[in-house]
């Protein structure tokens, strides 16, 4: 089966693109390299005849076109992802997020094929809760105008669904950590500010909670909703694993046998969400898939891996990226 990955060269699309592989399926990924991805994300894969890489834009209708007459499925990692840079930056999440998924979502509609698009969402979509875990039907409640683009684009692919009979499904997925993660998110950039010696920034008071997941066991979650998913349905992926950042920056030192003290507390960003929390009990009942990793252990992985491959994320790692108040500055 031959399907196409968007932001495949993205933290996300990058493991699952390695998955698909492994699993016997040729993969086309459409990606215009724009900042979170990495070239260097798939190295040694390019060889496999099994995949292809185009460099582009997913909101480029006549090429979006071409390559959907080609696939059976379309997996949609490609986004704007980095809440701060939305803060700063709107008008370019509206574009790929909404934008691109519309273009998909056109694409498919005017190819009269049966082609399945998985349209990969966020728990951000649902807004902060203090208290319970968000199930699918819940109101979508979005803070900042990342998770606004984002909910606005679930929308779309549903709408596609009910009113062209599009195959849509939508996934809506936790915090992800894991190999080949841009070294602005939280945890790789506490781990790589740790190794260089410099303080480490904590938002606020760190007591922001999020529900967090190994990418690898997000992956295996997408490849189900893919493989096994309802059309028109929607289902959150969650390993159920709730921290706020201050434990896991703590964690995060204690694996590096660094001390606290590195730890500062800066300035809150703008509208940062309280907590976000997910049931996945649909996804688990009717596809029964499962988490395989505890948060200790993959979090531990995932510290061995960045202290192992300054090769990847070195390039990436400049005074920026590694900023301690990023929605300040202009990108
Ligand atoms: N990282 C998380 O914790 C998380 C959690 C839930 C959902 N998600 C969703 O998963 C998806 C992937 O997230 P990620 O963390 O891997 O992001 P990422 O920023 O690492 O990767 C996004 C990829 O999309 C590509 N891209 C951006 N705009 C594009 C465009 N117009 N055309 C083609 N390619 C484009 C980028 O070059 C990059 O390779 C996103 O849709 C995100 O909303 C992420």
């Amino acid at each position: 089966m031959h399907i196409l990955v968007t932001g495949g060269l993205g933290f996300i699309g990058s493991n699952f693109i390695r998955l698909m592989l492994d699993s016997g399926y040729s993969v086309t990924n459409l990606d215009n390299l724009s900042y979170g991805s990495s070239i260097d994300s798939l190295r040694g894969v390019e060889p496999n005849p099994k995949y292809r890489l185009f460099r582009g834009d997913i909101c480029d209708a006549p090429l979006v076109e071409g390559l959907v007459k080609e696939v059976s499925c379309i997996v949609n990692f490609a986004a704007q992802t980095h809440v701060d840079r939305s803060i700063s930056d709107p008008m370019s999440f509206y574009r790929t997020n909404v934008g691109g998924v519309v273009t998909l979502l056109e694409a498919v509609r005017k190819s009269g094929r049966d082609v399945r698009l998985v349209q990969i969402g966020t728990d951000e979509s649902y807004g902060d809760t203090a208290k319970g875990s968000f199930r699918e039907a819940d109101r979508l409640s979005p803070s900042s105008p990342y998770s606004a683009s984002k909910a606005s684009a679930d929308l779309y692919a549903l709408s596609y669904r009910r009113t062209y009979g599009i195959d849509a499904v939508v996934t809506r997925c936790t915090n992800n950590f894991g190999p080949f993660q841009s070294p602005e998110k939280l945890i790789p950039k506490t781990i790589i500010r740790a190794e260089k010696g410099l303080k480490v920034p904590v938002y606020g008071t760190g007591s922001n909670v999020r529900d967090w997941i190994y990418v690898e066991d997000h992956c295996r979650a997408v490849k189900a909703v893919m493989e096994s998913g309802s059309p028109g349905e929607i289902y959150n992926i969650s390993a159920e694993s709730e921290l706020d950042n201050l434990t896991v920056i703590r964690k995060v030192l204690r694996m590096m046998s660094l001390p606290e003290t590195l730890i500062e507390f800066v300035e809150d960003r703008p509208g940062h969400d309280v907590r976000y929390s997910l049931d996945s009990g649909k996804l688990r009942a009717d596809l029964g898939w499962r988490p395989l990793h505890s948060f200790d252990d993959a979090l531990s992985s995932t510290v061995g891996w960045y202290l192992g491959n300054e090769w990847w994320w070195g390039p990436l790692a400049d005074e920026r990226t590694l900023s301690p108040a990023p929605w300040k500055l202009k990108w």
